[in-house]
């Protein structure tokens, strides 16, 4: 429909022209605005074209609308007329509707557009840091990430997802050294093991100068490539990237192990990225430290805000990190780099100022050619009902584990499913109550904060995830009852309910493509819970099994694609749709 909708602007343009050839300068606004109609009675889409030109041409707009209506060519898709004082308003011809039906049935892509340029997009998402549990945040850099990544890889782009995992940096001293005072076989933890270990670490560093000097020596071990350390600390990281690749696959998100590519595997790129910024001349000495200062980045005195490229003591940051996993990622696949044209980061909000410092000094050592798009894709902050950062009550992070298991007790506990075998029971409150979280995080306008609430998000009415599963289930078990026709024939529609649910279905192509194109989920959210709405007033409206001939097929063509609308766009969301609820 975004393509038709397109063709009908151009030929409102062009009917302009004809209609004023000879009359007025060619510099007219012929922008004809095309708007989606705010009354069902007002047709599909509506345009005040008429009424601005008459403003700059003069005359009555109505005339100017008539006049237009006179030279405008669109018979094929929609009809036209005026309405008011001269707005044009546009319904689709129901044939048009008849064939986007069609498409979406016999088209294994959906009628998403195949991008004229296909890009090769790296998305640094999820990114947890070793030795530590995954928090809210992280959930929403995996799933906002999984889902562009799908969505991405669906719009016809290349897509290589980089998990880039907190896995160096000086608490591993600590960590190290900890470990060895206990006496600890760091392969026989778990990460929350792991997790505490890291707060007991902290705590001895804080209280015991003897220790925290041996952490520091520990530090310097490590950099150095010291045989018994580095075992060490790759047991650490053996044991979190198991434990990450375990909800990884609980959460249905397609990272696995493969997409690492953690901030130690920086390290040797470091000194580059370094010596070459001083070679640019855009890094000063500050107490022992190198820093870069770029105009724009000021504190609040007016000051200029530092970034640290190494700090006096020689280490490296998460600063100089970012640069040479930017560098690899664009630099040519012929050089050992990733190729890409556009590099994405799904992270936290809190971290834009890191971002934008990032990019920008990039930018000036001339890392970033012209041609690539760089993107931090923000989100907002996860809260709890009360408003507030979301916390356990005794005031800790909330672990990803124990809120998966929460929400599927809670899909558990709604009402469907009453019929069926427990271990698909099972399966499905997985589904449901994974999918609830899920949708709950990617429906939400994403740089917005919003409040968690399980309750809400596994309700089975609203716009929910459930409510999408459990429309398509239940279109499931309507195609199964009428013997799983194979390729019905839509029809044009005839009831308005028809004609309001193909509308629906007709704007999922163009979803998808806004999605690859802003990076923002919530579209193709807001496009299934409409379908999913106009659905519900079809089954109310229009008897489908008890529908006969050519209405029957009609109405059996636009639940299959529904279905099909429903299955393909929660699997771009990462979401399952059980076939039974
Ligand atoms: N590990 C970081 C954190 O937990 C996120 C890393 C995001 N990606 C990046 N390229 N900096 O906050």
């Amino acid at each position: 429909l975004a393509d038709l909708t397109s063709t009908l602007d151009a030929r409102l343009r062009a009917a302009v022209h004809l209609a004023l050839a000879g009359t007025t300068s060619q510099d007219v606004d012929d922008d004809p605005q095309l708007r989606r109609a705010t009354r069902p009675e007002h047709g599909h889409l509506q345009t005040n074209l008429a009424l601005r030109l008459a403003a700059t041409t003069g005359g009555k707009p109505r005339d100017v609308a008539t006049a237009l209506l006179a030279h405008l060519d669109v018979a094929d898709l929609a009809d036209v007329e005026v309405a008011g004082p001269g707005f044009l308003n546009l319904r689709w011809r129901p044939e048009v509707l008849a064939r986007l039906v069609t498409t979406l049935l016999t088209d294994e892509h959906l009628g998403v557009p195949r991008p004229q340029h296909p890009r090769r997009v790296v998305v640094d998402h999820s990114s947890p840091n070793v030795a530590k549990q995954m928090h809210v945040g992280h959930l929403r850099s995996t799933v906002i990430g999984d889902a562009l990544a799908r969505v991405l890889a669906f719009a016809g782009h290349d897509v290589v997802r980089q998990n880039h995992l907190g896995d160096w940096g000086t608490q591993f001293g600590m960590l190290i050294e900890q470990v060895e005072a206990e006496h600890l076989d760091v392969g026989a933890l778990d990460l929350a093991a792991l997790d505490a270990l890291y707060r007991r670490a902290r705590a001895h560093f804080e209280t015991d100068p003897a220790f925290a000097e041996a952490a520091r020596r520990r530090v310097v071990a490590l950099q150095s490539g010291d045989e018994a350390t580095l075992t060490a600390w790759q047991s650490l990281v053996a044991v979190s990237v198991e434990a990450f690749d375990a909800l990884y696959s609980r959460l249905g998100v397609g990272l696995t192990h493969e997409h690492v590519a953690g901030e130690s595997s920086y390290n040797a790129a470091l000194p580059g990225v370094v010596s070459d910024l001083q070679d640019a001349g855009l890094v000063t000495e500050s107490d022992g430290a190198l820093c870069a200062y770029l105009d724009g980045f000021t504190a609040r005195d007016g000051s200029l805000l530092p970034m640290l490229v190494r700090k006096a003591d020689g280490g490296f940051g998460y600063d100089a990190t970012d640069l040479a996993a930017l560098r690899h990622r664009v630099a040519p696949v012929a050089e050992g780099g990733l190729g890409a044209d556009q590099v994405v980061y799904v992270v936290d909000a809190r971290q834009s100022l890191h971002f934008e410092q990032v990019l920008a000094l990039a930018r000036s050592a001339g890392w970033l050619p012209d041609g690539v798009q760089t993107q931090h894709v923000a989100f907002g902050t996860v809260l709890g009902e009360d408003g507030r950062p979301f916390k356990t009550r005794s005031g800790e992070t909330v672990s990803l584990d124990s809120l998966l298991d929460d929400a599927e007790a809670a899909a558990r506990a709604a009402e469907w499913g009453g019929s069926m075998p427990a271990e698909e029971r099972d399966a499905v409150a997985r589904a449901v109550g994974v999918g609830a979280v899920k949708y709950a995080d990617l429906s939400h306008g994403r740089t917005r904060d919003y409040r968690f609430s399980l309750a809400r998000m596994v309700a089975m009415d609203g716009d929910t995830g459930p409510y999408l599963q459990y429309a398509h289930a239940r279109l499931c078990s309507l195609l199964a009852r009428a013997g799983d026709p194979a390729a019905p024939a839509a029809r044009p529609p005839v009831h308005p309910a028809e004609e309001r649910l193909a509308l629906a279905l007709a704007a999922f192509p163009g979803a998808v493509t806004t999605v690859a194109e802003t990076l923002e989920p919530h579209h193709l959210c807001a496009a299934l819970h409409d379908v999913a709405v106009a659905l519900s007033r079809f089954y109310e409206a229009c008897p489908v099994l008890r529908a006969e001939g050519e209405e029957r097929e009609g109405r059996l063509a636009l639940a299959a694609a529904t279905r099909s609308v429903l299955a393909t766009g929660l699997g771009l969301l990462g979401i399952e749709a059980p076939e039974r609820m």
